[in-house]
C-alpha cells in the first residue's frame, strides 16, 4: 500500500481537528478569559445591555495593586455576537483626573456599572455605586470616608459606545418613605442611629428596625452600595441596592427617563444585608432575585428569592447553589443576570471571582440558571459548558 496519500489524508484530519477545537466556543468559570486583543477581560462588577443584535459588557476596569480598588481609569466595554468571544471597546465613562472636586476624579469608588437603554429619550443610561472622594467626603483629618457616603452616580449616552457624560450623585429617595413605611420609621431619630454602622451584620448586631435607619436618612436621601438595574416589561425601571448601612434591600422606581428615581420605593429583607442583588424575571412572568451575603470581598453563600410582583411580596428560597462549593457561590459574588436573547427562560448568572490583593486579576463565573416548575432556581457548578445546555 502507498502510504503517502494515508499519511497526507492524516494530518490533514489532524488539521481539521485542531481548527474545530479553535473554534469551539464554551464557558470555564473562574478562568481567565482573554478579549480579541489575547488580554484578560477587564470588566468587573458589571452588567451586560442587548441592544440590536450586540452584547455590551460594561464593567469596573480595575488596575494592578491594592490601589485597583478604587477606580483609576474609568468603567470599560466589550461587545460581543455571541457571547463567547468579546472585543475591547475602550474606557466609556472615564474617571476625572483634572478636578479634585469632581465626584468621579480618579481614586473614588466606582462600583457596579449597569447600563440600560430608554426607548422614549433614545439615551443609554448608566447607573453606578460611588463613593466620591472631594472635601464634602474626607474626614477631618483629610482622609477618604471610604464606603461612608453611600451614593448612586448616573451617566448618559447617545451610543452604547459612549463617551458617557456623567450627570450627578444622588442619595435615592430624599424625603419620601417607601410604600412599606411602618409608624415608628416617622417617629424622632435617637441621636445614637445619627453614626454610619459599617456596613456589616457584626456592626449592626440589632435588627435594623430597632435603630430606624430609614428614617435617620429620610431627609438626605437613602444608602445605595451594591446595585442592580432591572427593565421590565412594560419599560419601568428599577433600581435595586444595598441600603441602611447593607442592612436591607430597596426596589425603587426609576422616572420615565431613567435619570432619577421616581420616589416609589419598596424596602425587603429588613436586618438580612444582602449585598450583590441581581433580578430576573420568567417569562410566566416570576421575579428572582440572586445576591450575596455581606462579607466584604471573601465569598459567602448566595441567597435567592421569588416574588409574583415586583414589589412583593418576596418569599426567600435560600442558597441557589447546587453543587461542591455551594457555601462559597463558586469562590464568587454575583452581579448580574443575562436573560439571553432569543431563548425563552435562558439566563446566565454572572459573578465575580475578586482578588482584593490585585484586583485586575479577578476572573469571572458564568453559570446557566435552572429555574424548575417556576418555582426554584438553581446554580450548578460546570467547569466547561455552552449555550447549547438551553437547547
Ligand atoms: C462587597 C461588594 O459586593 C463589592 O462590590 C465591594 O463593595 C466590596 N464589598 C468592598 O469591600
Amino acid at each position: 500500500m502507498n502510504k503517502i496519500p494515508y499519511l497526507f489524508s492524516l494530518l490533514f484530519l489532524m488539521n481539521c481537528n485542531s481548527s474545530l477545537e479553535k473554534e469551539k466556543k464554551y464557558f470555564s468559570p473562574g478562568e481567565k478569559w482573554m478579549d480579541n486583543n489575547g488580554v484578560h477581560i477587564n470588566a468587573h462588577g458589571g452588567g451586560i445591555l442587548f441592544h440590536e443584535g450586540l452584547y455590551y459588557w460594561y464593567g469596573e476596569h480595575k488596575i494592578e495593586g491594592e490601589i485597583g480598588n478604587t477606580a483609576q481609569v474609568g468603567v470599560h466595554l466589550y461587545t460581543s455576537q455571541n457571547l463567547y468571544d468579546w472585543k475591547d471597546q475602550g474606557i466609556v465613562l472615564k474617571v476625572n483626573e483634572t478636578d479634585p472636586e469632581s465626584d468621579i476624579y480618579k481614586g473614588s469608588i466606582i462600583e457596579r456599572p449597569k447600563v440600560i437603554f430608554n426607548k422614549k429619550t433614545k439615551k443609554f443610561v448608566m447607573w453606578f455605586h460611588l463613593e466620591p472622594i472631594n472635601k464634602v467626603y474626607k474626614t477631618a483629618e483629610g482622609a477618604n470616608v471610604g464606603y461612608g457616603a453611600a451614593k448612586s452616580g448616573i451617566a448618559y449616552s447617545d451610543s452604547p459606545f459612549g463617551p458617557f457624560e456623567y450627570l450627578r450623585s444622588v442619595r435615592p429617595n430624599a424625603g419620601k418613605w417607601p410604600i412599606n413605611v411602618q409608624d415608628f420609621h416617622k417617629k424622632k431619630v435617637s441621636s445614637e442611629v445619627k453614626k454610619i454602622y459599617g456596613g456589616g451584620p457584626e456592626h449592626l448586631p440589632v435588627h435594623v428596625d430597632s435603630l430606624n435607619i430609614l428614617g435617620r436618612d429620610f431627609k438626605i436621601g437613602q444608602m445605595a452600595r451594591d446595585m442592580t438595574l432591572f427593565v421590565d416589561n412594560d419599560e419601568k425601571a428599577y433600581h435595586i441596592y444595598s441600603s441602611e448601612d447593607n442592612s436591607t434591600l430597596h426596589i425603587s422606581m426609576l422616572s420615565d427617563d431613567y435619570l432619577s428615581h421616581s420616589g416609589t420605593y419598596k424596602r425587603i429583607f429588613p436586618s438580612k444585608f444582602n449585598e450583590a442583588p441581581t433580578m430576573m424575571k420568567s417569562s410566566s412572568g416570576k421575579y428572582f432575585i440572586i445576591a450575596s451575603g455581606c462579607t466584604s470581598w471573601s465569598p459567602n453563600p448566595a441567597r435567592s428569592a421569588t416574588s409574583n410582583n415586583i414589589f412583593g411580596s418576596w418569599k426567600e428560597l435560600g442558597n441557589p447553589c447546587v453543587s461542591r462549593d455551594s457555601l462559597t457561590t463558586y469562590y464568587s459574588q454575583s452581579t448580574y443576570i443575562l436573560p439571553i436573547n432569543g431563548i425563552k427562560d435562558a439566563f446566565i448568572f454572572m459573578a465575580d471571582r475578586w482578588k482584593p490583593e490585585n484586583p485586575i486579576e479577578g476572573t469571572y463565573v458564568w453559570l446557566p440558571i435552572k429555574i424548575k416548575n417556576d418555582k426554584l432556581i438553581e446554580l450548578e457548578w460546570k467547569e466547561k459548558w455552552d449555550l447549547s445546555v438551553f437547547d
